[in-house]
C-alpha cells in the first residue's frame, strides 16, 4: 500500500511498480485533507492516522510505503507503532545521497511542515530550505494540464538558477516536475523515489502472479482523476479537462 496526501505518491508508486511488477498495489491519496504542508502536527498525524486506520484494515497490506515527507516527518514512529507488522517505509528528503557525490551547496525543496517537523532535516548542516507554499495543491489540482504549475515553479524557483550545486525534492509532489525543476535551477535534483523500490523489492517477499493497481480517493469523484494521473505518470501525455 502507498498513501500520500494526494498524487506525489503517485510517482513514488510507478517506481515500485517498475522494480515489483507482479504486486497486487493499492494507492490511497487523501484528498479530502489535502494539502498536509500548510496543517499543524497534530492535525497532520489525526488525518495520517484515520485514513491509514481504514485502509489498512480494509487490505492487510503486507508493506505500507508513505511516499510523504510531511508525513514521515511528523508521525512515523506512530504510524510504525500502530501498524506493527507491516513493514513500513517513510521518506526523507535526498540530502545525503546528495553529499555522498560531493554536493556542498545544497537547496532542500519541502513543505512548511516537514522544514519544521523533520529530525532528519534539523541534523544537517550547510543546507538552505526553501518551501514553495502553493507547490502541492497546484499540482493536485492541475497534473493533467500543467501550464498553471509550469508558470509558477518559474516565478518562484528562477532567482535560484545555478545558485546551488544540488537541489533535494523533498516533497514527493514536486519529483513529478523533477525536469522542469533542474532546467530553472539550472542543475541536478535528487529525490527518494527510486531508493524507496530497492529498499522495498530487497525486503518484501515478491508475488508470483500479477495483481492489480487500487487506486483510491478520500473524497468521492477523484477515483478518474487518480486513473488518468497514474496513466500520464507512465508515460502518456494526455489532457483531459
Ligand atoms: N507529498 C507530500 C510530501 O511529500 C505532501 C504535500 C502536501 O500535502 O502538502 O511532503
Amino acid at each position: 500500500m502507498v498513501f500520500d496526501s494526494g498524487i506525489g505518491g503517485l510517482g513514488t508508486l510507478c517506481e515500485i511498480e517498475k522494480s515489483l511488477p507482479n504486486e497486487e498495489f493499492v494507492f490511497v491519496a487523501d484528498f479530502q485533507n489535502s494539502p498536509y504542508g500548510n496543517k499543524t502536527k497534530k492535525q497532520i498525524k489525526d488525518c495520517v492516522l484515520t485514513v491509514l486506520k481504514k485502509y489498512v484494515k480494509k487490505f492487510e497490506p503486507k508493506c505500507l510505503v508513505v511516499a510523504c515527507n510531511t508525513a514521515t516527518a511528523v508521525c512515523i514512529d506512530e504510524i510504525r507503532k500502530t501498524f506493527d507488522g507491516v513493514f513500513c517505509v517513510g521518506c526523507e528528503p535526498a540530502v545525503k545521497v546528495a553529499q555522498k557525490e560531493g554536493k556542498t551547496r545544497i537547496l532542500v525543496l519541502c513543505t512548511k511542515a516537514t522544514r519544521k517537523y523533520s529530525a532528519y532535516l534539523k541534523k544537517q548542516k550547510n543546507i538552505v530550505v526553501f518551501c514553495p507554499q502553493k507547490l502541492a495543491t497546484l499540482i493536485d489540482n492541475n497534473f493533467l494540464c500543467e501550464e498553471t504549475i509550469i508558470v509558477y515553479l518559474n516565478k518562484c524557483l528562477k532567482k535560484f538558477y545555478k545558485k546551488f550545486d544540488a537541489v533535494i525534492l523533498g516533497c514527493t509532489h514536486y519529483v513529478l516536475f523533477k525536469k522542469e525543476i533542474e532546467k530553472i535551477v539550472g542543475c541536478k535534483t535528487y529525490e527518494g523515489n527510486s531508493g524507496i523500490s530497492k529498499h522495498i523489492s530487497k525486503n518484501v517477499a515478491h508475488s508470483k502472479t500479477k495483481g492489480k493497481v487500487h487506486l483510491i480517493s478520500t473524497t468521492t469523484k477523484k477515483e478518474q482523476f487518480l486513473i488518468d494521473c497514474h496513466q500520464k505518470i507512465k508515460g502518456e501525455k494526455i489532457c483531459v479537462e
